[in-house]
This record gives C-alpha cells, structure tokens and sequence, in this order.
C-alpha cells in the first residue's frame, strides 16, 4: 500500500504509536507542551543536522522545532520513521539524554523533535510525507 490511514483520536498528549508503513516502523507521538517546549528551547547552532529532514516541505528548511512538528497549530504531532540515521536500528521513545528517542545499538541521543543530538546517528530521524485528512485521522504516504 502507498499509503495508509491512522486513527489518532485515542492518543493523548504525552502517548504515542508506532505503525508499519512500507516495511518500516513509523512513530507518531503526540508530545507535551512540555516536550515541545524543550525543543523550541533548543539554538539551531548546538544541532548536529540543522535540516529538517521532512518530507512535507522544502528539502532544505531548517530543523526547527516548528518545522519537524505538523505545523502551526499541531505542534504537538511529530510522526518520523522509526529507524536510526546511523545503521537503521529502532529507537527506544521517551529516552536517551535529550528526553526523546535513543538508539540502544550504538547509542544515538535524539531529542524530543526527532533531531540527533549525540552518538554516531548523521542526521534527524526523517519525516515521511503524511497530512491530517481529519482532526483525529493521519494518513502517511
Ligand atoms: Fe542507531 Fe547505530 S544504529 S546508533
């Protein structure tokens, strides 16, 4: 299937998802305003990939915290393929150093918009292109 649809009435703030799309693990997470706090805190200079890696908009935007969320007003939502930059091993959520996602393999730190913050991981987990066909229903792909 090129692309599938995901019912996220039932995720609260602070719970998250995964789901198969294309053979590979997918994270839906809606964050805390606290999570998303922590990420806007974040200076792009102390980033090890400035790019925002998502799919849904200009190749070379830059890794803010707005531009790895769902956008204005779904700040809250961050959806990223569930594979490490590094070698493609699946991240562990809500931990690692920076609060957001750490990779046991070989310890890559992703923080809690996704961005990799330490450890051997490249770059920021990527974001696939997905768009909300409702308030409560993802559809990735
Ligand atoms: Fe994640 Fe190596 S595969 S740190």
């Amino acid at each position: 299937l090129a692309s599938i649809e995901v019912d996220v009435s039932g995720l609260q703030p602070g719970m998250s998802l995964t789901v198969k799309w294309r053979g590979k693990p997918v994270f839906i997470r809606n964050r805390t305003p606290k999570e998303v706090e922590e990420a806007n805190a974040v200076a792009l200079a102390d980033l090890k990939d400035p790019v925002a890696r998502n799919a849904n908009i200009a190749a070379d935007a830059q890794a803010t915290d707005i531009d790895r969320s769902a956008g204005k007003g779904k700040e809250n939502w961050i959806v990223m393929i569930g594979s490490c930059t590094h070698l493609g091993c699946v991240p562990l959520g809500q931990s690692g150093d920076f609060g957001g996602w750490f990779c046991p393999c070989h310890g890559s730190h992703y923080d809690t918009a996704g961005r990799v913050r330490k450890g051997p991981a490249p770059q920021n987990l990527a974001i696939p292109t997905y768009t909300f066909a409702s308030d409560t229903v993802l559809r990735i792909g």
